[in-house]
């Protein structure tokens, strides 16, 4: 806990959350946030509105999906490969970023405690499911000390939790993809300035594949994530008192956009929306059939996924990497790898490292990256 930090549970249970003093209070990004957002053609918010507790529950919901792979698909990886993060990074704080009920990440808290003790560091905006999360992994796992942030990663990341060089910054669930390249640019410059040497990053990025595979994923048979889409209006009706917002005047729209290489949810209006914010002394309107940009979700190849270390700034002191999963590299990928492996000085054993890999049909990837 720093100075900054304000206690909202401190006990003797091994767990402890505080909230982290922003630039500005959740309501005022919100009021900015929307002032920004509406105004522009088209309008859009930003995805940390979804995660109220009732938002944060459906996300919970759409990770068991049938349609939603990207989730199975990380267990599985993580399970994988839990044993060999816990030995490639040798970390003795696990940092968790946009953890959410960090479900997937027991996996690598049973790895790390069957080597010793450890903290972790779960950070997230949604204090219900942040704290849920907290008090779960400190009564299950006896060797885990855990401090929660609630806090916006959009913020500084520093001060990060640990002893410095001995860390590992979990970025799991396909969150990157959430952020715009400008986005993902601001985001990795805070990492690098909070990171110091000798701490590890763990990606979780999904990989472009089939567009109906994608667009079912986001576009559900049960409509669990049009609701998750919906229930966007309904935060803003009540963190804002607005008048004229209904859900149900909105339609879920799950679209792939090919060039920018992402799904995107879309809310299109049912009706002519025509609503007011007396907080903001604001008035806004979305004539029938128009529609609101909710979420990006990015899907990236294998070259623009090794632009990661390029827009972390840490080409040159970068010591290691190490593909934690993925399917046997064939053609002109796995010559890609090779090359930026060689690039990097990589040994003999960490290249064939990877082709111990288990076959994930989907190829989909994480790196751990040292600085
Ligand atoms: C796609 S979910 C992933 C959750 C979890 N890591 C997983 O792998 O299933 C995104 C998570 O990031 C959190 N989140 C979204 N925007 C955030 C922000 N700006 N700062 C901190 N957390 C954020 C959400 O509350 C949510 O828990």
């Amino acid at each position: 806990m720093t100075a900054t930090d304000t206690a909202l549970v401190l006990d003797e249970t091994r767990w402890s959350i505080v909230e982290r003093r922003a630039s500005m209070t959740a309501a005022e990004r919100l009021a900015a946030d929307v002032r920004y957002g509406l105004a522009q053609q088209p309008p859009t918010l930003p995805a940390r509105w979804f995660y109220d507790e009732k938002g944060s529950v459906l996300f919970d919901e759409i990770t068991r999906l049938p349609e939603y792979y990207p989730t199975r698909r990380e267990t599985e990886i993580l399970k994988a490969r839990a044993a060999d993060i816990v030995a490639t990074t040798g970390a003795t704080t696990l940092i968790e970023l946009g953890s959410g009920t960090s479900e997937k990440t027991r996996i690598l808290l049973r790895a790390f405690t069957a080597r010793g003790p450890l903290l972790f560091a779960p950070m997230d905006v949604s204090v219900e499911v942040l704290a849920d999360a907290a008090g779960t992994v400190a009564a299950t796992y006896p060797g885990i000390t855990v401090q929660a942030t609630v806090a916006d990663f959009d913020e500084s990341l520093a001060p990060l939790a640990g002893d410095p060089g001995a860390r590992l910054i979990a970025f799991l669930g396909g969150t990157i993809g959430n952020l715009d390249p400008e986005g993902r640019d601001e985001f990795f410059t805070k990492l690098r300035d909070a990171m110091a040497p000798g701490d590890h990053l763990l990606i979780g990025a999904d990989l472009r594949k089939d567009p109906a595979r994608l667009v079912a994923a986001y576009d559900d048979s049960a409509g669990v994530t049009a609701a998750f889409n919906r229930n966007l209006i309904e935060v803003l009706r009540r963190e804002l008192q607005a008048e004229g917002l209904d859900p149900a005047d909105f339609v879920h729209v799950a679209r792939w956009n090919a060039e920018a290489s992402r799904i995107e949810m879309w809310l299109r209006a049912a009706t002519d929306v025509h609503a007011r914010f007396p907080t903001l002394d604001l008035e806004w309107e979305l004539a029938a059939g128009e529609e609101m940009l909710t979420e990006i979700s990015t899907k990236f190849d294998l070259p623009g996924l090794h632009q990661v270390p390029v827009e972390l700034g840490v080409e040159d002191g970068l010591v290691g990497v190490v593909e934690v999963a993925q399917g046997p590299l064939a053609g002109e990928a796995a010559g890609e790898l090779r090359q930026l492996l060689r690039q990097l000085n990589m040994s003999r054993q960490q290249l064939a490292q990877l082709h111990k890999c288990p076959n994930h049909k989907d190829a989909d990837l994480h790196s751990s990256l040292t600085i």
